[in-house]
């Protein structure tokens, strides 16, 4: 798949909010500042179409993208977030939840992880949100700039280990939006799941 045009859609705080006019989805998941945004905007080569942050709890809203007129990009919020209440995270969890389960133009899942840590808590949370709902899953390992090149091959081992704990098998990708690592590997998995170009 080659980039030729994306639009931002809509933000959705709830499930009535979703867009129903039915291009396949590819979505964006992970915990909070894991670098979902700016993933986003790697692959769309747009430098601030998706809002960033350094400050964790940037995403607020489930955030759909048009892209090339026949596919949305979706950016969810953080799992995780420890400084919003208990009931802000819970009420996120939910929405993250009811979008993976009911989300029938749901095409491609990608699973954000930290390439620099061992996946967490979190992480593990979201791997059970998705396990069982059929859609395909690719793992994208971020911030791979952070690491050098023996470190990098040490973190793809660690995340494949830890999925492979709690029983998945998952096709892991380093990237990096600093560097645009793995862009053309994410734009590949695209074209060929969604069957668009
Ligand atoms: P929430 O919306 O809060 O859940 O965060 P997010 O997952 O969308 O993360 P975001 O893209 O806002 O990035 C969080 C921070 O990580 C920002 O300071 C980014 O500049 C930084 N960041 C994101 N991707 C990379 C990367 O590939 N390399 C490096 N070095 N920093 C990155
Ligand atoms: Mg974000």
């Amino acid at each position: 798949m080659q980039i030729h045009s994306a639009q931002f859609v809509k933000g959705a705080v709830s499930p009535r909010g979703f867009p129903n006019d039915g291009p396949p989805e590819v979505a964006f998941a992970g915990r909070s500042n894991v670098g979902k945004s700016s993933l986003i905007n790697m692959v769309l080569g747009r430098k601030s179409l998706a809002r960033t942050s350094r400050r964790p709890g940037k995403t607020q809203e489930i955030n759909f993208y048009r892209v090339n007129d026949v596919v949305y990009f979706v950016d969810l919020p953080g799992l995780g977030y420890a400084k919003v209440s208990k009931r802000e995270r819970e009420a996120w969890r939910r929405l993250i939840a009811s979008y993976l389960d009911k989300r029938p133009t749901l095409q491609l899942l990608f699973h954000l992880i930290d390439s620099r840590h061992r996946p967490m808590a979190v992480d593990l949370e979201l791997a059970e949100m998705y396990r069982g709902s059929g859609v395909p899953v690719i793992v994208l390992a971020t911030k791979a700039d952070k690491l050098s090149g023996n470190r990098r091959a040490a973190a793809h081992r660690t995340v494949r280990d830890a999925l492979a704990e709690i029983g998945l098998e998952l096709p892991i990708v380093m990237t990096s939006a600093n560097t645009g690592r793995g862009r053309e590997e994410i734009l590949e998995w695209i074209g060929g799941l969604l069957e668009v170009n």
